[in-house]
């Protein structure tokens, strides 16, 4: 039976009805429109579908929609602010750290959790906390490097 969910997604509060185990994946593509998030292995095993949930990162493809209740959803058409974009953005763009760029909206939301409660991380925990996400064209050292740049930045 389909029910009602509440959330804030990139600031601004929607109420969506669906059956609340449809992946919030689905959700934010289908209903909403945000293309940015991508849909890769949709199993949990790709991070291509990234987003953050009240600050944290959740694979959206395994996450069914209700847990997302009250909650507050950034993707990332939600990340920049105005036309200054958030400086994990700045920083892949600077490093060039993308090809395809299918696992980039995946790969700037995890570095973006992973900054946010860790501004000053060694490479080693850059590349645990993101090593869910897979990039198909092996981008992985400018990716590091990006990650490194923001950390810098953010830290000025
Ligand atoms: S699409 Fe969600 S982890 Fe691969
Ligand atoms: S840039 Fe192509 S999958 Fe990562």
């Amino acid at each position: 039976m389909d029910v009602t969910i509440s959330l804030t997604v990139n600031g601004i509060e929607r109420a969506i009805t669906a059956d609340p185990e449809r992946p919030l994946l689905d959700v934010l593509r289908e209903e909403l429109h945000l293309t940015g998030t991508k849909y890769g292995c949709g199993e949990g095993r790709c991070g291509a579908c990234s987003v953050l949930m009240d600050g944290k990162r959740v694979l959206s493809c395994v996450t069914p929609v209700a847990q997302a209740d009250k909650k507050t959803i950034t993707t990332i058409e939600g990340l920049a602010t105005g036309d200054s974009l958030h400086p994990v953005q700045e920083a892949f763009l600077a490093e060039g750290a993308m090809q395809c760029g299918y696992c980039t909206p995946g790969m700037i939301l995890t570095a973006v959790a992973l900054l946010e409660k860790n501004p000053d991380p060694t490479d080693e925990e850059i590349a645990a906390e993101m090593n869910v996400n897979l990039c198909r064209c092996n981008g992985y050292p400018k990716i590091l490097n990006a990650v490194r740049r923001a950390a810098e930045k953010i830290q000025r």
